[in-house]
């Protein structure tokens, strides 16, 4: 992009962000329609999809998101865009694993849940959490990774250093394990979805001029070793960070269209310069120290 024209770009968004709301308490209000869950997961960008979908493309035919989470942006894309071809991944198995379980076996998986709903106790939860997932078949993987999310304590996904899940019994009074309203919609949006295991950077190696590709990595923490970045085995930190700018440029280069979400950071902002860069304002809803649950900054950085 040639520095005139992003000048311009950057003026032209700055007087747009005049106009975006505040966020809202009830950030309902906003949208044009509601967009299903399935899981409560870190960064959900459920919340923020009114200030989001300012800054979405107005057409998406092709439509890419490799981090892709509880997928609210992705039910947001298809629901609004119908795009052609969607490709939806993430690195966590019991994750896609769900996600194609929702869209393929949905009467068999809520009858299971139906009976973990039954089963519900702390006994129960510690019962399903030390089975292992790969001996299971994929729809019981599936209503163990959804029961242990909904059940479990703030929704969190975090793995010891073996791989095994090892997050503590919630104690919330009547968790609400699924809806069947929430399943079948989305088991309808992802009809033609792929929606596979892959790391980032494999992720869009077929991406094609005037694809659409939004990222939302794990953010990079405001301070170092505070925040909560292992969603899974790995790290995703500077190195992680630096490897996703270059595949953001190197798409940029392909004529695709890009957008990313991340932390409001110096470092962050570094590495996307020549691109533009928004702000909305987040609340943080999953962090272990309840104190802490305010509203922060985070950066919106968009090619076009
Ligand atoms: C911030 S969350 C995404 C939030 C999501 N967009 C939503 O709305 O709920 C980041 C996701 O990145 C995934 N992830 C972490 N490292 C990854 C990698 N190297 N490649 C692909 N996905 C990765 C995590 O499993 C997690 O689901």
């Amino acid at each position: 992009m040639n520095i005139k024209k992003l000048r311009e770009l950057r003026k032209q968004r700055l007087l747009e962000s005049i106009k975006i709301p505040k966020y809202n308490k009830d950030v309902t209000i906003d949208m044009p329609f509601e967009v299903p869950t399935f899981v409560k997961w870190a960064g959900g960008k459920r919340q923020l999809l009114p200030q989001l979908s300012k800054f979405l493309p107005k057409k998406v035919e092709g439509y890419f998101e490799p981090f892709i989470g509880g997928g609210a942006m992705a039910f947001y894309i298809i629901k609004k865009y119908n795009p052609e071809r969607v490709f939806l991944s993430d690195i966590n198995e019991e994750l896609i694993n769900a996600l194609n379980i929702i869209r393929t076996k949905t009467n068999e998986l809520m009858t299971i849940l139906l009976q973990y709903r039954n089963s519900h106790s702390e006994k129960f939860y510690y019962q399903m959490r030390d089975k292992d997932p790969i001996k299971l078949n994929d729809i019981e993987r599936a209503a163990r990774f959804i029961y242990l999310n909904k059940t479990g304590y703030n929704g969190l996904y975090r793995v010891n250093s073996k791989g095994k899940f090892n997050v503590p019994f919630g104690r919330y009074k009547n968790p609400s394990i699924f809806s069947e309203k929430d399943f079948r919609e989305i088991s309808y949006l992802l009809k033609n979805a792929h929606i596979e295991v892959k790391q980032f950077y494999e992720a869009v190696s077929n991406a094609k001029s005037s694809d659409f590709i939004y990222f939302d990595p794990p953010y990079y923490p405001l301070k170092k070793g505070k925040n909560f970045t292992k969603y899974t085995k790995g790290d995703f930190l500077d190195k992680e960070q630096e490897k996703l700018a270059e595949v953001f440029k190197d798409l940029d280069r392909r004529g695709c269209k890009v957008m990313l979400s991340n932390s409001d950071t110096d470092f962050i902002k570094g590495l996307y310069t020549d691109y533009i860069i928004n702000k909305v304002k987040a609340k943080r809803m999953i962090n272990c120290d309840a104190t802490k649950r305010g509203e922060i900054d985070e950066v919106v950085i968009t090619n076009y």
